[in-house]
Formats: C-alpha cells, structure tokens, sequence
C-alpha cells in the first residue's frame, strides 16, 4: 500500500519495492540513476527496464517522470545508454514530453582527449498521457517594456492597400527556456549531501518540483541517494517517497530531511 511509504525512506532495490504500490498514485518523479556503471554505490543492482514499467504502473494519468541522465565514453565512444533509456520509456508508454538539458556551470574539468568538455546531462520529461500541472517558471525578457516601430502589412492581392499596426512593447516575462544552469556542489543548500558522490543540485529539484506539482501532491524518487528531492519536496509541502539501495544512503537522506520535516504542514489524506 502506497501510505507505507508515505513520507519515509525505504531501503531496497526500487524494481522490487515499487511492486508494493497502488498504482496510478504518483504525480511526479523526480530521480537520477546510475551512469554506466560510472560511479559504484553500495551494492546496487539496476534492472533498468524493470523500474521503467514499475514506474509507468505508479505514476498518476497525466503524472510526470524527470530522469537525469549522462553517457559515459567508453573506448573512444558514448555509450548512448541515455538514448536507448529514453526511447524505453516512449516504447512502454510514456511521451518524451521533453528532452531538457542540466547544464554545469562549474563542469569537472576532463582529459583532453580531441573532444569538447562534458558539461551537460539530458533531464528526459516523460509524461503519462497529457500533462496534468505545469507552472511555468518565468524569467525577464531581454527587451521588456521596448517599444517596437509600427509594422506595415501589404495586401498582395490588392497592392494598393497597406496597413499600418502598432506593435506592443516587448512583455517583461516569459516562459523560461529549457536549458537549466546549475552550479554542482558548491551553493550552501547542497552541503549537507557531500557524503553522496553525485547528489542532485537542490535548485534544479526545486524547478522541476514547482513546476509540475502543487502543494499536498506526492513526489518519488525511487533511487534517492542523499534525499535531495525528499528534501526539496517538504521544503514545498509536498509528500515524499524516497527509495534507495543502500542503507547508508537512507541514514543520511532521512537525517537531512528531519529538520525540514518539522517546519512543514504536510496533509495526506
Ligand atoms: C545518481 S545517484 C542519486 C543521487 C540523488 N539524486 C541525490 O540527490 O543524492 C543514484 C543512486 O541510486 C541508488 N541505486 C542504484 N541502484 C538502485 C536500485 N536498484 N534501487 C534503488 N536505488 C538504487 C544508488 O545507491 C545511488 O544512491
């Protein structure tokens, strides 16, 4: 049942834990998994396809999955897992809704090896059926309040006829793009996960979590390493699911969580 896990932290292989919940209960999932067997973790197993479905059957109509995911290059070449775990997902059911990019501010410098510096990860969208809730984020406008020349429209069929109409000045806001820019590591917020090699910027959660949830709405992350998006969740009274393989992990999530805990007005019913 989906409210034994309503707010916690739960220790296991997400493929086999999300067995456990109603489905259709989930409004969004936040999460990020292992790259390319990049980085090893305490002990994981990652049936990737196996979590896909599980994660289609959970997630509500209209519901959103964010997947953070990079390539690792293998032998002079990427490995495109990322590519084949997207298209996964549209092939069981999900809309690439879409194909956003997290880009570093402050990217890990590599080895020159004839190629540009990796500064990047894809952050797929993945929608079940048509999106239920989208907030936009709004940013300035380059130009806001400028005036614009009027614009002379000519009637070609009638070539004697002109119109002349005055443009609006530029909006101050629109909907921001879909390139993020985060720095990794650095900001005060993102301390309290430095025991976890590849914790998620606190910022780039938050955008995701005010963006496609409203408050009292149910976010998972499956594989939730330091809790970063439990974390952000109550931060926005939100109820969290947060899953992970290691123990250790979970200790740390639920420790960074508590004190956040106590100042939300969460209400699950
Ligand atoms: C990229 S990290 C996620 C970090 C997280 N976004 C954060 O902000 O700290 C991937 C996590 O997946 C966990 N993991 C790997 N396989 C798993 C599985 N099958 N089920 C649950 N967790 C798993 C690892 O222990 C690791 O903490």
């Amino acid at each position: 049942m989906i409210s034994d896990y309503i707010n916690k932290i739960t220790v296991g292989n997400c493929a086999e834990v999300l067995k456990d919940f109603d489905g259709n209960t989930i409004d969004l999932t936040v999460t990020s998994p292992p790259y390319d067997n990049l980085r090893t973790y305490k002990g994981y197993v990652f049936p990737f396809k196996k979590i896909a479905n599980e994660l289609y059957r959970v997630t509500k109509e209209g519901g959103i999955v964010v997947w953070v995911v990079a390539d690792a290059t293998i032998k002079g070449t990427e490995t495109g897992t990322s590519f084949e775990q997207a298209l996964y997902f549209k092939e069981i059911g999900f809309n690439l809704h879409d194909t956003m990019i997290f880009k570093k501010q402050n990217p890990i410098p590599q080895i020159y090896r004839k190629r540009y510096n990796n500064e990047f990860e894809y952050m797929f969208v993945l929608s079940k059926g048509t999106v239920k809730t989208h907030n936009p984020i709004m940013v300035d406008t380059l130009h806001g309040g400028l005036k614009l020349n009027g614009t002379t429209y000519k009637n070609y069929s009638k070539d004697e006829q002109k119109r002349e109409k005055l443009a609006k000045p530029v909006k101050d806001k629109k909907i921001k793009g879909n390139i993020w820019e985060y720095v990794v590591g650095k900001k005060a917020e993102d301390q309290e996960a430095k025991g976890h090699p590849a914790p998620f910027p606190s910022a780039l959660v938050r955008d995701h979590i005010l963006s496609w949830t409203n408050k009292n709405d149910i976010v998972l992350d499956p594989m939730c390493g330091s809790g970063t998006t439990c974390k952000v969740a109550v931060q926005h009274n939100r109820n969290y699911i947060g899953i992970d393989v290691s123990e250790e992990y979970c200790e740390m999530a639920r420790n960074r969580i508590e004190i956040y805990e106590k100042q939300a007005t969460l209400e699950f019913e």
